[in-house]
């Protein structure tokens, strides 16, 4: 048994942001019937590729452990057949742009009518508000949400950061909308609209930027290194490199072989609680005492200048050196791990969050799996559907249609 077992899913998403969310769902144990357009469906499939003809790894790594039917929903059968899915549903999680439902005769309004058990979950890029018209993409909403005003270097542009909080990010919002949504049902017995705009997640994930924008009105914000040296920030969050900008200063520092190795760095931690650690692993024991070191708050005008100093010692260690080091001394660090070194690395294969999986047309490929452990509901990574590849079970089995009827609705190209 799974967690989600029984929960019917209405997949009518694409692209990154949505599929995130009913791929987590469907780890999780909901059906997932993802729907899609006949001929071309979801535009990842063809994105990227790096196979001619064979759906890309963009589309694979999004879409596992789903069913997918093809369906023509601007077509009157089409729309007759996105009818009996609402009515069999749970949920419903869309990410088009706004207002393509509606267009499509599917509003918030006709749904309930439908069935006012139905939950209907959507991504926009904004809640709303000026922009609740616009499109959306991951970078735009990196940009909007205020993380790219904050990451980056001070004297440099503003920067997009790789990981995906923007698609990826209100998906996993948007799951936990829907999960409470159903709990709540199992009250109430109503369904209801759960929105998560790209904006308000990607600000939920910069929270403790906020949090710096209004300290900075009360005076500098001396966690960050350049504030220290004397540096007039702005009134705002500035951009500032690899601080940790909370209470325990950290940065990034060269490790052996940095000259020739793009990834030999580790992040290094100067926690308060173990500084005497540090001083006599970094060979810095008059540190303990010296005036100026010896308490956090002395430290913080030379976060820059200690940091320089750690980094003559982990340049005479690679990142792996300091990491078994460190760790015996409680000193919270991390190498810079690269791609490679991630998909290679059999932890992360023994506890399933790096998974190989086979694909008829493709072979194998890696891929990420659920990053949420849970001990009552195992997840078993499956690939992705092929484009319709459960038209007519789905049709049949989860919506009653006779063979005939299925003849038919290819015959007018619905599916
Ligand atoms: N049958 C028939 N038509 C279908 C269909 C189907 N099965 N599935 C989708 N369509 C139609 C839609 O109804 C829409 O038609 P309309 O414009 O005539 O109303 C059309 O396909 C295109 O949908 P749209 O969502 O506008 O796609 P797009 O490629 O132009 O835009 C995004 C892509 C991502 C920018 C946009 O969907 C968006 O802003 N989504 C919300 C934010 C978001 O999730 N962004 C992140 C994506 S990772």
């Amino acid at each position: 048994m799974k967690a989600l077992e029984g929960v019917k899913i209405l997949d009518f998403t694409h692209v990154q942001s949505g599929p995130t969310c009913t791929q987590l769902l469907a780890w999780l144990g909901a059906d997932c019937i993802k729907v899609e357009r006949p001929g071309t469906g979801d535009a990842t499939r063809g994105q990227l590729r790096d196979i001619p003809d064979v759906d890309s790894l963009y589309f694979t790594m999004l879409n596992h452990n789903k069913r997918a039917i093809t369906l023509n929903t601007k077509s009157e059968s089409g729309k007759e057949v996105l009818e009996r899915l609402v009515k069999t549903c749970d949920v419903l999680v869309e990410n088009f742009a706004p207002g393509a439902l509606d267009r499509m005769g599917f509003s918030w309004e006709r749904i309930q009518e439908l069935n006012p058990r139905m939950i209907m979950a959507s991504v926009k890029g904004f809640g709303p508000g000026p922009y609740e018209d616009c499109k959306v993409y991951e970078n735009v909403a990196q940009c909007t949400g205020g993380s790219a005003s904050t990451t980056g270097f001070f004297d440099g542009p503003p920067l997009v950061t790789a990981a995906q909080i923007g698609d990826s990010g209100t998906g996993l919002h948007l799951a936990l909308g829907i999960v409470a949504a159903l709990f709540q049902r199992e009250q109430t017995g109503r369904g209801q609209k759960v929105l998560a705009a790209m904006q308000d997640s990607v600000l939920n994930l910069c929270r403790v930027k906020l949090r710096d924008h209004q300290r900075i009105q009360r005076g500098p914000l001396n966690e960050y290194s350049l504030a220290g040296k004397g540096v007039d920030l702005g009134d705002t969050t500035p951009r500032a490199g690899n601080d940790s900008g909370g209470g325990q200063p950290g940065w990034i520092l060269k490790c052996k072989g940095w000259e020739h190795d793009a990834n030999a760095y580790v992040y290094f931690i100067t926690q308060a609680a173990v500084w005497g650690n540090i001083c006599d692993l970094v060979g810095k024991p008059d540190w303990k005492t010296a005036p100026g070191y010896a308490s956090p708050p002395e430290r913080l005008d030379k976060i820059s200048d200690i940091f320089d100093a750690i980094e003559e010692w982990t340049k005479t260690k690679t990142k792996f050196e300091v990491m078994e080091l460190c760790n015996p001394l409680n000193i919270p660090c991390g190498p810079v791990l690269s791609m490679k070194e991630l998909a290679d690395e059999p932890a992360l294969r023994e506890t399933g969050t790096v998974v190989e999986v086979d694909h008829p047309e493709r072979g194998k490929y890696l891929t990420v799996g659920c990053p949420i452990k849970m001990s009552d509901s195992e997840v078993e990574v499956l690939r992705s559907p092929l484009l319709g590849e459960h038209t007519d079970e789905i049709l049949k089995d989860v919506l009653g249609y006779a063979d005939e009827e299925i003849a038919s609705l290819r015959a007018s190209k619905a599916i």
